[in-house]
């Protein structure tokens, strides 16, 4: 799917448990200017209904399960994020949704900007007509 890959990070494995190194422009391909996390979601909530226009990020379930939604007007596809040590890379103009949270879990998000509400797209019917001049215009569909 475009602008949408899953990332394999090290899991540096002893009897003392695991460790998982993220490296800016190593192990993701942006510079990291902003970290956060999504915790304790109530049961059956659904979070995310939005695209970026610009804005990447790639999402790590650091603990416990989350599935995504990643969709564009030209396909949809649900990856369950099961296991810290991967991460799935999202770039501009993929509408995404998070639901599926399990008890205890916590998302970690890398973004390679600033929040800004501006490079948000809140509305689908506005998204599916920008994205389509976006991937028509980066020839990716
Ligand atoms: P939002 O991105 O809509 O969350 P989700 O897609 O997971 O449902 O953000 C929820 C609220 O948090 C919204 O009021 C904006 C705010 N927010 C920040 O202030 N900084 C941030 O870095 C992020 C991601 C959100």
């Amino acid at each position: 799917m475009k602008n949408v890959r899953q990332l394999v990070f090290k899991d540096i494995t002893d009897l003392k448990g695991h460790l998982t190194p993220v490296e800016a422009r190593k192990d993701v391909p942006f510079d990291i200017k902003r970290v956060y996390y999504i915790t304790r979601v109530a049961k059956g909530e659904r979070r995310g209904f939005h695209s970026h226009r610009n804005l990447q990020q790639v999402l790590i379930c650091v603990s416990g399960t989350v599935k995504i939604l990643v969709k564009t007007p030209y396909g949809e596809e649900v990856i369950k994020l099961d296991n810290p040590a991967k991460g799935l890379y999202i770039g501009p103009m993929v509408w995404r949704e998070m639901f599926d949270f399990t008890e205890g879990s916590a998302l970690v998000v890398l973004a390679s900007e600033h929040y800004d509400e501006e490079d948000y797209i809140r509305d689908y019917t506005l998204y599916e007509k920008e994205a389509r001049i976006y991937f028509t215009e980066n020839e990716e569909n």
